[in-house]
């Protein structure tokens, strides 16, 4: 071998170890990055597929764990209950039947990110069979890996009584809210396991503290169940009397619920519809029409009149708009005349903007945006008017920022996820190249030197 071989093998090498050091996009570092996912079951990974029975006997004990489904009544789940024909073969399962199919590892896409503490909830939808866990962990503490193994949240067990979610929220109270829209939501073959609910956790006690059947006014057709993608909690002092606001992409609405009174009701309104002029998307290669309405809600911090500003938008559309939580929380305020007007057009933000969820940063002011149909992280200050020049994009990437499916902010940080929904809808993800992504960059940072740092105040 020539010197000079030798010497563009070093470089290369060089290049490479520096790189895993900090990979960064833009002013993010990606924190995690996975071809695919695994999980971590009690201390049993699960790094390939995995039907109901396997040959020996130690993994046969972890399995009855794994399939215990008669401490509660489970329902008519037989998706969720190993194969009823024990079979010596440990790689056969009926190929069109999710009865026994455990983990099938390509069908498992991450959708949710959102860290509380030291720990990273990660869902994962039941949108193929094969999910061993929709509802997930990291323990930021003690992950090394760039590509760690989720861990169903609390245990197997109770994640394994919440049929899918699409993403968590937790609030100031030590809880974590989510949606289980009880939908398995397999292409040409949806059930309708549960009915769709509102599922709270105690995060210091990790036990389920409520589960809130959303009642048929909640749900105006047998589609609404496949919207129910964020949730949006309301708290103020007293932690007994919190609201959650969840939108319904599907049918239009946003459904609140109030805690305190433990019952829930419905706004509409025509600002929840998508927009038909912005349906055209181009996102992973491949080109498509969506239709998707109201998406994602983010709060201001309370005003004088104890009401918070909460800002949405539908995700296929360029626009945000704005209606108060006092519009929200009072349930008869539909039947009156001026209901109507009482929701605010806020401004555009800009070409191929269609954007995922979004999150409000009470110190700057900002609120962060996951833009899909730009492939990119942007912001905006809520004290400027909502125009495009006044949006900064904080990342873009093709690839590594493709379909950034959730975003959220944890004091001063922004979590994101990015998973190339697109490429795994209509074609094919390549599981030798990375396709899901976590990023956090720090507030200060990403608005620095950008048209999102806050306005300047003045005095006297
Ligand atoms: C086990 O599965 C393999 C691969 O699918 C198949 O070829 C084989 O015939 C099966 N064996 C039994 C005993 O069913
Ligand atoms: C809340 O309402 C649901 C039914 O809508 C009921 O099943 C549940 O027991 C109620 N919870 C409390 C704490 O009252």
């Amino acid at each position: 071998m020539s010197f000079k071989i030798v010497y563009m093998f070093v470089i290369l090498f060089l290049t490479k170890s520096s790189l895993q050091q900090s990979r960064r996009l833009g002013k993010f570092r990606e924190v995690f990055a996975w071809k695919q996912l695994t999980y971590n079951i009690n201390g049993n990974l699960l790094l390939q597929d995995r039907f109901g029975d396997v040959e020996d006997r130690q993994k046969r004990e972890t399995d009855k764990i794994v399939f215990q489904t008669d401490k509660q009544d489970a329902g008519d789940r037989n998706w969720n209950q190993p194969p009823k024909h024990a079979t010596d073969n440990t790689t056969t399962a009926e190929p069109n039947s999710e009865v026994g199919r455990f983990f099938i590892q390509y069908n498992n896409l991450p959708m949710g990110v959102e860290r509380v503490g030291e720990r990273l909830f990660i869902t994962v939808p039941r949108r193929r069979y094969g999910i061993p866990s929709t509802l997930n962990y990291i323990d930021l503490k003690d992950t090394k890996s760039r590509s760690p193994a989720l861990r169903p949240y609390p245990d197997l067990w109770q994640a394994r009584s919440l049929t899918s979610v699409y993403r968590t929220r937790a609030d100031k109270c030590g809880r974590l809210w989510m949606v289980d829209t009880g939908l398995l939501e397999i292409p040409d073959n949806p059930q309708q396991i549960q009915t769709p609910a509102i599922v709270i956790f105690d995060l210091n006690t990790n036990k389920q503290i409520l589960r809130y059947p959303l009642k048929s006014s909640d749900l105006p057709a047998a589609n609404t169940p496949t919207g129910l993608a964020s949730i949006t909690v309301d708290v103020n002092e007293d932690c007994s009397d919190a609201y959650a606001y969840i939108v319904d992409l599907t049918t239009f609405g946003i459904i609140v619920y109030s805690l305190k009174e433990n019952d829930s009701w419905r706004h509409t309104h025509a600002y929840f519809h998508f927009n038909p002029t912005a349906a055209n998307l181009n996102i992973a290669g491949e080109s498509f029409q969506w239709s998707d309405g109201i998406f994602s809600i983010t709060l201001t911090e309370p005003q004088t009149d104890g009401c918070r500003t909460a800002y949405f938008h539908p995700m296929i559309s360029t626009e945000e708009f704005s209606v108060s939580t006092c519009v929200l929380k009072d349930r008869a305020i539909r039947n009156s005349r001026s209901y109507f007007t009482l929701y605010s057009y806020v401004g555009k933000r800009g070409e191929n903007s269609q954007t995922t969820m979004h999150d409000y940063h009470p110190k700057s002011g900002a609120i962060f945006f996951a833009d899909i149909g730009r492939d990119a992280v942007s912001c905006w200050n809520t004290g400027k008017m909502l125009n495009p020049s006044n949006v900064a994009l904080l990342a873009r990437d093709r690839q590594r920022m493709s379909y950034p499916s959730d975003l959220h902010v944890t004091d001063d940080e922004v979590w994101v996820m990015a998973n190339t929904l697109p490429r795994f809808g209509y074609s094919r993800l390549d599981t030798n190249e990375y396709n899901f992504y976590i990023y956090s960059g720090n507030v200060n940072e990403l608005i620095a030197d950008t048209v999102c740092s806050a306005p300047p105040t003045y005095f006297g």
